[in-house]
């Protein structure tokens, strides 16, 4: 399964999944970036996957760099887009374009902490349990259909850092576990909801 990987940071998601590529049935086939100091990028050219980086400050607007990211994208094909990381907020244009097709994993128990700063937010409710969810991506930010998730608790003594440590665990678990039944045809996004196998998730 050929598989394009968005990323803006660190990408240690998509070093987990670089890793079990053989294990998981895919072949990541480009690595993309809005930011050309994303270490992702780095992971990528010593596993010698191509990268695309897009500046989009040099785009007028979201049209017309999602419009860009698109026709570089699907020169490799993609079957699976995975965002790993990506903070860009996406048109529908390009939601529309891999509709059923592109997963995000996002760090909290959705549909609880939409957007960003998830685990000071969840730390500043005084939440017992935390977690990250992987899901189909659609128009509504961080509001397509849930695949998996994982919960983790909190402790008293937990800080934004030892949280995210906890959740970050939990992601390199569960995203090579949703692109897997991806790959194995077994995951699928049939109006708007996520199936695995027959069973709605
Ligand atoms: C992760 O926390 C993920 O949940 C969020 O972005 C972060 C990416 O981390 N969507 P990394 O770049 O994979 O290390």
């Amino acid at each position: 399964l050929s598989v394009v990987v968005l990323v803006s940071g660190n990408g240690s998601n998509l070093q987990t999944l670089i890793d079990q590529q053989a294990d998981l049935g895919i072949r990541i086939s480009a690595v993309v970036s809005n930011r050309d100091d994303a270490y992702g990028l780095v992971r990528a050219r010593e596993a010698g996957i191509p990268t695309i980086t897009l500046n989009h400050q040099q785009y007028a607007d979201r049209e017309v760099y999602d419009a860009a990211l698109i026709q570089q994208m699907d020169q490799h094909n993609p079957e699976l887009v995975v965002l790993a990381g990506f903070m860009r907020i996406l048109t529908p244009t390009f939601t529309r374009h891999y509709h059923g097709r592109m997963l995000n994993i996002h760090p909290s128990l959705l549909p609880k902490y939409k957007g960003l700063h998830t685990h000071r937010r969840a730390l500043e409710a005084g939440d017992t349990e935390h977690g990250v969810t992987v899901h189909f991506v659609t128009e509504e930010l961080d509001g397509g259909s849930p695949v998996i998730q994982a919960r983790v608790p909190i402790t008293d003594t937990d800080t934004e850092d030892t949280l995210q440590q906890r959740v970050h665990a939990q992601e390199y678990r569960i995203y090579p576990q949703a692109v897997a039944w991806f790959a194995e045809g077994r995951l699928k996004l049939i109006n708007n909801q996520a199936f695995l196998d027959d069973a709605a998730l």
